[in-house]
């Protein structure tokens, strides 16, 4: 027995060696990490979802989006004026070559602008106000640590807002109003909806949070964060921990999409507005990491990620951590999976390239319709104004935190 699996020594030795280099092919197979595998605390998820916006040149090439196109009446948007979301107020502003610089086509900062004229607009008699907004293509997010590049717009009046969404009952958000920005502060308000407090949330404490920033978020760009696994939902800005909530029955329980939208209603207790100029939010990227609540997507993890030890960890790839603004020029730049050539870190995972991959890289989830998808927007701006008018004449003092 002993000779015979001595003689079988070199050449499982040289099948090792033979299987290294396709290993180091699809160096992150078995997934992304929150924190390398070796700390004691980490997460790992399966998906990804990477949208540079620097170099996005036509918005309708990135399959990954689906730019929004609807319409609430004043009544309905709870304002005084209508919301109605446009193409047209989606401006990329891809950069000339982004490892040269960070200049767009048009000047300013590259990436992509979410726009909400100050004009309003007459639509059968009533006057709206024109925004944007842009939901995930993938609709099976379940965990995962979801990321922005933004910078806000200098005008008040305009609501940002960036969340993880399932119904209204089970959302993760996050809402920056440019009139709370002043010049060493910007305010985010942060939410859970959930389940047990139906729709109305607001009799639940500990899912509402106000939380000041020590920036003028209209000035560079920031990272906007939020992790969400069985344990916790942390938010981060630049990579510091703003406020953690680690009551589980309290997390989703389905899976959802992403949201980014840029409105105003003109109300003057939340959105604030008209906006006084053309107000533009500068997207620059979106990156989410999470799993998958699709079978066949478990299932292809699964494969990918069977083949035996030597160790499994050497194909998880740990996400790096924003610390600090992002920093375009400069020697570290913000990282991309899916632009990193030497690496082949996204087989099989979606992702948008300014050179787009082979189709056979390239996978599209079914995506849902888009009927029903004004939903989500008309409920942020209603919950967060009931939360507003209950909660805001007490927030002074307990709720708001600065970091
Ligand atoms: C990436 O890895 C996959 C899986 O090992 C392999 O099939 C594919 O050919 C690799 N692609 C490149 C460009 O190396
Ligand atoms: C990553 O590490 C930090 C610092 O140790 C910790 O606070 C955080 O919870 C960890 N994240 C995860 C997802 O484990
Ligand atoms: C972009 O700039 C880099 C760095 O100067 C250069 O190596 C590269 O060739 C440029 N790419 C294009 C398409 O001009
Ligand atoms: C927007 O409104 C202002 C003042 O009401 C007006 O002067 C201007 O012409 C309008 N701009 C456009 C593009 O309609
Ligand atoms: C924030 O910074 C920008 C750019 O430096 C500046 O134009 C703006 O006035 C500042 N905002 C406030 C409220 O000070
Ligand atoms: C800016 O806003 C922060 C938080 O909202 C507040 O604490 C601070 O006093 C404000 N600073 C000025 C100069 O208004
Ligand atoms: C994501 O799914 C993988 C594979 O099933 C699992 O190992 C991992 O723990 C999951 N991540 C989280 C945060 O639960
Ligand atoms: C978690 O939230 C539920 C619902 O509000 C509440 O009943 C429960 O006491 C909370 N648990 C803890 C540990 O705070
Ligand atoms: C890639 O993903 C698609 C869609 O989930 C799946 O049908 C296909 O089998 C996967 N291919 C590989 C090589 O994992």
């Amino acid at each position: 027995m002993v000779s015979f699996w001595k003689s079988l020594r070199l050449p499982v030795l040289l099948l090792s060696l033979l299987r290294l280099p396709s290993r180091v092919d699809a160096a992150c197979e078995c997934g992304y990490s929150v924190n390398s595998t070796s700390d004691l605390e980490y997460a790992v998820f399966t998906d990804l979802l990477e949208s540079d916006f620097t170099k996005i040149k036509n918005f309708k090439d990135d399959t990954d989006w689906q730019p929004q196109v609807w319409e609430l009446d004043p009544k309905r948007a709870l304002g005084p004026y209508g919301r109605a979301t446009r193409l047209e107020a989606i401006i990329p502003n891809p950069a000339l070559n982004i490892s040269l610089n960070s200049r767009g086509i048009y000047g300013g900062h590259a990436g992509l602008n979410l726009i909400v004229p100050r004009n309003y607009t007459v639509i059968n008699g009533e006057k709206y106000l024109i925004g944007a907004e842009l939901d995930s293509a993938r609709n099976d997010m379940f965990y995962g640590t979801f990321r922005v590049g933004y910078r806000t717009t200098k005008w008040p009046g305009t609501c940002f807002g960036f969340y993880w969404y399932h119904d209204d009952s089970q959302e993760i958000d996050t809402e920056l109003l440019s009139r709370e920005i002043n010049s060493t502060h910007t305010v985010l308000n942060l939410v859970l909806h959930t389940k047990i407090g139906g729709s109305n949330l607001l009799a639940l404490p500990g899912t509402f949070l106000v939380a000041g920033i020590p920036y003028n978020s209209t000035a560079e760009i920031h990272e906007l964060r939020f992790d969400w696994t069985s344990d916790a939902i942390t938010w981060y800005h630049d990579g510091v921990q703003v406020w953690t909530i680690s009551n589980t029955t309290l997390f989703p329980a389905e899976p959802g999409h992403l949201v980014i939208t840029h409105w105003s209603n003109g109300d003057p207790l939340w959105s604030g507005g008209p906006p006084e100029g053309d107000a533009a939010l500068l997207l620059t990227y979106v990156k989410a990491y999470f799993n998958s609540s699709n079978p066949q997507r478990q299932l292809d993890f699964k494969s990918r990620c069977s083949s035996p030890p030597p160790s499994k960890d050497d194909k998880i790839c740990e996400i790096p951590t924003q610390t600090g603004p992002p920093l375009y020029d400069s020697e570290d730049p913000p990282y991309f999976f899916s632009n990193d050539r030497e690496r082949n870190a996204t087989f099989n995972q979606t992702v948008y390239e300014d050179i787009k991959k082979s189709e056979a890289e390239r996978i599209t989830i079914p995506i849902r319709e888009t009927g029903s998808v004004w939903a989500p927007a008309a409920q942020c701006s209603v919950v967060l104004w009931m939360v507003f008018l209950v909660f805001m004449p007490m927030v002074g003092g307990s709720g708001v935190r600065f970091v």
